[in-house]
């Protein structure tokens, strides 16, 4: 059993380990950035989603967060897998999935991969435009192909509809020109945006899907797979609700695909699954206190991970986040507005936009940020030398035992 994996003892909890590191690293003056990892998160995260939508089989997205733990965990509970590049499949190829438990769902896939994946078996693959389906042709002839239809997404944190979706106008005729070439489309799929806002737009979309597969069995197509893409919240208590998020889909899939007509429902969840499961714990590296117009002081901290490491997806959040601050203070302190910076030499290297209210701070001083799960380490870069946060994977017996059983 690996070195690196961290049992939890009766009642001990991931949060307690993230504290116990900061002390450990403060006694040795080495204050590295680092992350905790809670997988047993995982498997709450997984029974929650099966429950509320016990139609629809999960395809974790890989891209979300690709650590081989935690695709390794994900794999044990029985889910299947979403993955987008030759790296990705096999990745997941190599847990021992089956190639059927895999779609490969980038519309725009590399000759290469494409012929990667038609060495490996993967067939379930999604697709968005006539150019794609001449390189399948030629390369995956047997691919099961879904096609991606473009979905209003503006309300969502994270929109995917400007780069991919096929519109209205041109799905008939994607669907004739597949059957023309002798390929078989399966299905159809969407993607509501990442951090989907409002429910309804699966509404919309799986009423569209419902057109499409007609569309698709009026050209000779079976149609036999409808896979609602990812966009659900990320954190426990997030708004809108997951539970709600679920009825409303459930409703929509009883109203355009009953459960009579056979018809198989995928999701490719990310963030669902992984976003609660890592906290950060970073250190205040450098302090500036300035002086505003009108008198009032703004602190300006330095810390150790920034835009170039775990917190690039920060810039993109609507509204910044407020970390916990690793201090005990004797009494209530004054907040100040504040900037946080990341560690490199680029001034563009802020964790958000905006300020957040932290009492005054001192070099060393920690902070943590929960919920880091979800694309995070997956798009840290190494920029001006800034290593990677570390990364402690904790779970409980109970999950070491599942895994340790696992084929
Ligand atoms: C095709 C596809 N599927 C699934 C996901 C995962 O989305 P989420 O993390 O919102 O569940 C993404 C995210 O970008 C995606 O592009």
């Amino acid at each position: 059993w690996p070195k690196g994996i961290i049992t939890l003892g009766p009642g001990e909890s991931a949060r307690q380990v993230v504290l116990k590191k900061i002390q450990e690293l403060s006694d040795l003056d080495h204050r590295d950035p680092f992350m905790v990892a809670d997988l047993g998160i995982l498997a709450s995260r997984h029974q929650v989603f099966c429950q509320a939508l016990p139609r629809v089989s999960p395809f974790y997205a890989v891209k979300c967060n690709n650590s081989p733990w935690v695709l390794r965990v994900v794999a044990a509970l029985g889910t299947s897998f979403d993955c987008a590049s030759q790296v990705e499949l096999k990745q997941v190829l190599s847990l021992g999935v089956a190639p059927s438990c895999i779609i490969y769902a980038n519309p725009c896939k590399p000759v290469s991969y494409l012929q990667y994946a038609a060495r490996h078996r993967v067939q379930l693959q999604t697709f968005d435009s006539e150019e794609e389906l001449t390189k399948v042709a030629q390369h995956h002839p047997k691919a099961r192909l879904v096609l991606r239809l473009w979905t209003n997404d503006r309300e969502s944190t994270f929109p995917l509809s400007a780069k991919f979706g096929a519109s209205l106008e041109v799905r008939e005729h994607l669907l004739k020109s597949a059957r023309d070439l002798g390929l078989a489309v399966v299905g159809t799929s969407f993607h509501v945006g990442s951090s989907c806002q409002n429910p309804q737009k699966f509404t919309q979309a799986i009423a569209n899907c419902r057109r499409v597969f007609e569309m698709g069995r009026g050209v000779g197509h079976d149609m036999s797979l409808l896979d609602i893409g990812g966009g659900f919240p990320g954190e426990e208590g997030s708004k809108p609700e997951f539970e709600k998020m679920a009825r409303v889909i459930n409703a929509a899939l009883a109203q355009h695909f009953p459960e009579e007509t056979g018809v198989e429902v995928i999701a490719e969840p990310g963030r669902f699954y992984v976003a609660s499961v890592c906290t950060a714990a970073v250190n205040i590296i450098a302090k500036k206190a300035v002086l505003e117009p009108g008198g009032y002081r703004k602190l300006l901290y330095y810390i150790n991970e920034g835009h170039y490491g775990t917190f690039r997806v920060f810039l993109r959040e609507p509204v910044p986040r407020t970390p916990i601050v690793v201090k005990e203070f004797c009494s209530e302190q004054p907040t100040f507005p504040c900037i946080l910076y990341g560690p490199t030499c680029d001034a563009g290297d802020k964790l958000f936009m905006d300020e957040v209210q932290l009492p005054e701070l001192d070099v060393g001083d920690w902070l943590i940020f929960p919920s880091m799960g979800a694309y995070t380490s997956v798009m840290s870069s190494t920029f001006n030398g800034f290593l990677p946060a570390s990364i402690h994977y904790t779970m409980e017996p109970a999950l070491r035992s599942l895994l340790e059983t696992a084929p």
